[in-house]
């Protein structure tokens, strides 16, 4: 089957390599050091001992998350993307290892120890062992999983209301955010097949499941509790995943 096109991109080529080259540079002028750009005096406020369990769990998450991010990135580097699309991956891979040793140092500095929940390596390891296209990652990784991380950091920013980790969390949130530009610029351009689409779909699906299960520990109670949270937020990515022609419109 001949791949298709999937979305038009709405800006002209030179736009695109503009909008590249400015993300590039921003990466190159926004990379930073956990010891010297983090302000380690800020006395921390850790969340209190009844939140420090589902907290930890969830910086785990993050953490092993991160991890699972960087290997993606150099296995899209192995694929021999344009050099200007390598440059990008390149300053990302060393993102994702930073962010992850900077939740665990905040973790040590508060004395909480890091529990990554039972699975989710598992479930991030099927990133790793990616079978599809190479587009198809660049969907689970830096459209769906980017920017569910950032909505989880917002959401652990307010909820522990530390100004250490708050510190930290902008640091981080300003990569972030470059990382999903990317995603969408090399998303909107991607050509797959409609098999590779649809396998694409249920690979993402398959991961967001198993993410979403290791997070509540696999236990039946929790997993209830959650349900209609990941279905509402799942809503969210295919409607995302739509705008970018990998899952088709439904009909109204
Ligand atoms: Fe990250
Ligand atoms: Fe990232």
């Amino acid at each position: 089957m001949l791949p298709t096109q999937i979305v038009t991109p709405p800006s002209s080529q030179s736009s695109r390599e503009h909008q590249i080259a400015t993300l590039i540079n921003n990466a190159e002028n926004g990379q930073w050091q956990i010891e010297k750009d983090i302000d380690w005096s800020i006395h921390p406020s850790p969340p209190n001992f009844l939140t420090q369990r589902f907290i930890g769990r969830a910086l785990g998450a993050l953490m092993a998350g991160e991890e699972a991010t960087a290997a993606a990135c150099k296995m899209l580097l192995a694929d021999s993307p344009d050099a200007d699309l390598s440059a990008c991956l390149e300053y990302q891979a060393a993102d994702e290892e930073r962010h992850a040793k900077v939740y665990r140092a905040y973790l040590e500095r508060v004395g909480m120890p890091a529990l990554i929940p039972d699975g989710f390596r598992e479930a991030t390891k099927q990133l790793v062992n990616w079978k599809g296209p190479p587009t198809g990652l660049v969907f689970a990784v830096h459209v769906v999983l980017e920017s569910e991380a950032l909505t989880l950091q917002h959401e652990l920013s307010d909820d522990i209301r530390c100004p250490l980790f708050q510190a930290i969390n902008r640091r981080v949130t300003q990569d972030e955010v470059r990382h999903v530009a990317y995603g969408q610029l090399v998303s909107a351009n991607a050509q797959l097949t409609e098999q590779e689409r649809l396998e694409t779909v249920l690979a993402i699906k398959g991961i967001w499941d198993a993410c979403i299960k290791a997070l509540v520990h696999d236990n039946a109670v929790l997993w209830r509790a959650v349900k209609g949270f990941s279905e509402r937020r799942w809503a969210l990515q295919a409607k995302s995943l739509e705008r970018l022609g990998l899952i088709d419109p439904v009909p109204a």
